[in-house]
């Protein structure tokens, strides 16, 4: 089968390693990037098209895809504003799906949190959760969520939350390993890599939620086949 990908997030840690598989696999023929900067890489199946992805229905024709991968999330610091927060990470990302819908994509794959829950306490649960329930409500053919805790990988920008997050999880980790592993916090490679497997070796129809143990074992499936 002949496959095309479209990638939102692509310049950010775990897009920018799910653009790295999807380059070097023969499984897509064609890798669309849309963004306001364009990736560090340059592929002869790699097209960049600039948009600061506030009006994504004038692209519609760029989700005449198989595979729609997003990779996007700002955090609240970065984005100065809850509202500009919930931009990127609601309204971006559900205009994304939208536009998938409408241009018959097979498979649309988004990197939420193991926390999101649109009832939750926190602003980034809530809007997560949010995300979810309005995607998961346009009737995909396909749609997978994938749930990491906190991302481990090198950055150029330092998060304090993250940091103090990853030490108290280190601490605690021997004790959650086994009862508490969706919480564990996760290499970002083996999070693309488990994204990736999953358009090619998950589910083909319904909506997923993928968490620690399923992106451990598809990114397992991935490295297996390449
Ligand atoms: N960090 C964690 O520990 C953690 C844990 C669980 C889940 N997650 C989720 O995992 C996903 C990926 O995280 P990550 O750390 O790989 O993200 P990241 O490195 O911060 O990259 C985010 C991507 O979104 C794009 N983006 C952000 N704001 C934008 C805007 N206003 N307009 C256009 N593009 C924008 C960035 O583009 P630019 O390069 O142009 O800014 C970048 O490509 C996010 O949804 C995040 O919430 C993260």
């Amino acid at each position: 089968m002949s496959r095309s990908a479209l990638l939102l997030g692509a310049t950010g840690l775990v897009g920018g390693l799910v653009l790295a598989r999807l380059l070097a696999s023969d499984e897509w023929q064609q890798v669309t990037v849309i963004g306001r900067r364009a990736p560090d890489v340059s592929h002869k199946k790699l097209r960049f098209v600039e948009s600061d992805l506030g009006q994504l229905e004038r692209h519609v024709g760029e989700f005449a895809v198989t595979d729609v991968f997003c990779c996007l999330g700002t955090t609240l610091k970065q984005a100065g504003s809850k509202q500009a927060f919930a931009r990127v990470d609601l309204d971006f990302c559900v205009a994304a799906a939208a536009q998938a819908k409408a241009a018959g994509v097979q498979r649309f794959l988004m990197i939420s949190a193991v926390n999101a829950n649109r009832n939750g306490v926190s602003l980034y649960a809530r809007t997560k959760g949010e995300a979810e329930y309005q995607i998961a409500a346009l009737g995909l053919p396909c749609v997978v969520f994938i749930q990491p805790s906190l991302l481990k990988g090198k950055r150029g920008e330092f998060r304090l939350g993250e940091e103090i997050g990853l030490t108290t999880l280190a601490a605690v980790m021997p004790l959650v390993r086994w009862t508490r592993a969706d919480w564990l916090p996760i290499d970002a490679q083996t999070v693309a890599d488990a994204m990736v497997a999953a358009a090619l070796k998950g589910p083909t129809a319904g909506v997923h939620r993928l968490r620690y143990r399923d992106l451990e074992k598809f990114s397992q499936q991935l490295l297996l086949n390449h």
